[in-house]
């Protein structure tokens, strides 16, 4: 080309969650079994969406209506509904105004960051959710700044780390929080949302709450919303239908805006988020129609409550078999559907491997990089079939680990799974004791 096209962001763009399917891919055709133990999607997990849900589709899709446009904020019908929950439950009381709908949270965070001034930056948490620290690089051209989850601590914040960062960045503009934490299932604590708040109104800057989550809280978590502690500051919550229905394929999400009668410019800011999607015209309207149907049903909440219980006991299964393991470590998530492993300092090293049949060893090889937990990721995809996600590279992370989910409904199959993963683990670990041993003479 006569001239640069490519945006200087591009290399920042990276979804390991995904990318890693193609090796996956490579490795069932030679006819190997896979276990897909990395995205979190629970219809692909075989989650079965229930029968009254899909009627209220099936008679939304039967209205003409639901083929149509729909206004560019979001059908008044949903947002008003959304809206009345909300206020509802406490705190900060909005109306169908302060409500935005997207085609799905990746659309949401790609419009929120393409749309912040170039030079403003977002710091969030590490380890990081891809789809939010990859689209605020791209837009900043520069890596994702970051604040820690401390695994020594439960995952807590250190929010000492994030007001230090905020103070030697005076371009921080607003704080992401994820909460329920993807990918750690971290929850956070009322005082430590408080304290976030707090320290977004003594430095002047907003809040970004990421609560696509937040109905997936375990029992006795004390999830909160943003919206019950946010006070006077001005901050976007994100929502959403993937995770809730589960409908991941409808591209449904929204965000609320809290506060912007508080600040001329995040005002501004909100209102260029609206302007941006008008040119694209409007989000899906099929799922914003049968929204208020299915959520305002007394079945739904009770639905939820099953779907939780069985996450928390996958959870706990998960900490029995693999909490002992003394190069781990492992927290019990609060809420969503995951759960991390983080390998202690010094546990991973360059010599080691799992065994791989030769045809897998062609494909498995060229993946075997740097980061040690990622080479441990695709010896286990290789020699085991169970494909995960590494921390460093898939979650932007300083920390060595791995990313699995609790989605597989058959508990048989997801013990063995648990099973396998202990053996590969604890194989893995100990697979250049010999070498090591040799060195040390
Ligand atoms: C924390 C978080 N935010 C947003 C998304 C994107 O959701 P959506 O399907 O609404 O684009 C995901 C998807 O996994 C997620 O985990």
């Amino acid at each position: 080309m006569r001239t640069q096209i490519v945006h200087p962001g591009a290399d920042n763009l990276r979804y390991e969650i995904r990318q890693i399917v193609e090796v996956a891919n490579a490795i069932a055709a030679t006819g190997a079994p896979i276990r897909w133990e990395n995205i979190g999607d629970p219809v692909a997990k075989g989650e079965r969406v229930p029968d009254w849900i899909k009627e209220i589709v099936t008679q939304a899709a039967a209205e003409d209506l639901s083929f149509a446009y729909s206004p560019t904020k979001g059908l008044m019908e949903a947002r008003s509904y959304i809206a009345r929950e909300r206020n509802l439950e406490g705190g900060i009381q909005i109306t169908p105004d302060d409500l935005l709908f997207f085609n799905g949270l990746g659309d949401a965070i790609s419009t929120i960051y393409g749309a912040l001034h170039p030079r403003a930056r977002v710091i969030g948490p590490n380890p990081a959710y891809p789809t939010h620290s990859s689209a605020e690089a791209a837009h900043a051209g520069a890596p994702h700044i970051t604040y820690r989850l401390d695994p020594e601590n439960g995952w807590k914040p250190d929010l000492a780390d994030l007001e230090a960062k905020v103070i030697a960045n005076p371009d921080i503009a607003a704080i992401i929080i994820i909460n329920p934490d993807n990918p750690t299932g971290f929850v956070y604590p009322e005082e430590t949302l408080a304290a976030i708040v707090d320290i977004a109104a003594r430095h002047d800057l907003f809040l970004i709450s990421d609560e696509i989550y937040s109905n997936l809280a375990y029992p006795g978590s004390g999830m909160r919303k943003l919206a019950s502690v946010v006070g006077k500051v001005p901050a976007i919550a994100m929502r959403g239908i993937s995770k809730e229905f589960p409908w991941p394929g409808s591209r449904c999400g929204w965000i609320e805006i809290y506060n912007r009668d508080q600040d001329p410019s995040f005002d501004r800011f909100a209102r260029s988020l609206l302007e941006a999607k008008m040119l694209e015209v409007c989000a899906t309207t099929l799922p914003q129609k049968v929204l208020p149907r299915v959520m305002g049903d007394a079945r739904y909440y009770p639905y939820l409550e099953t779907r939780v219980a069985a996450y928390e006991r996958r959870a706990r299964r998960a900490v029995e078999v693999l909490g002992d393991l003394p190069e781990l470590i492992i927290h019990p998530p609060r809420g969503a559907f995951y759960m991390t492993a983080v390998f202690r300092g010094g546990a991973l090293r360059r010599g080691q491997s799992l065994p791989l049949e030769a045809q897998v060893e062609a494909i498995v090889g060229p993946q075997l990089g740097e980061a040690l937990d990622a080479r441990f990721v695709y010896y286990l995809l290789g020699a085991a079939g169970i494909c995960v996600v590494p921390l460093s590279t898939g979650f932007n992370s300083d920390l060595q680990g791995f990313r699995f989910t609790l989605l597989e409904p058959d508990e048989a199959k997801f013990d063995a799974i648990l099973q396998t993963l202990r053996q590969a683990l604890v194989t893995y670990l100990a697979s250049d004791a010999g070498h090591r041993l040799e060195n040390a003479a």
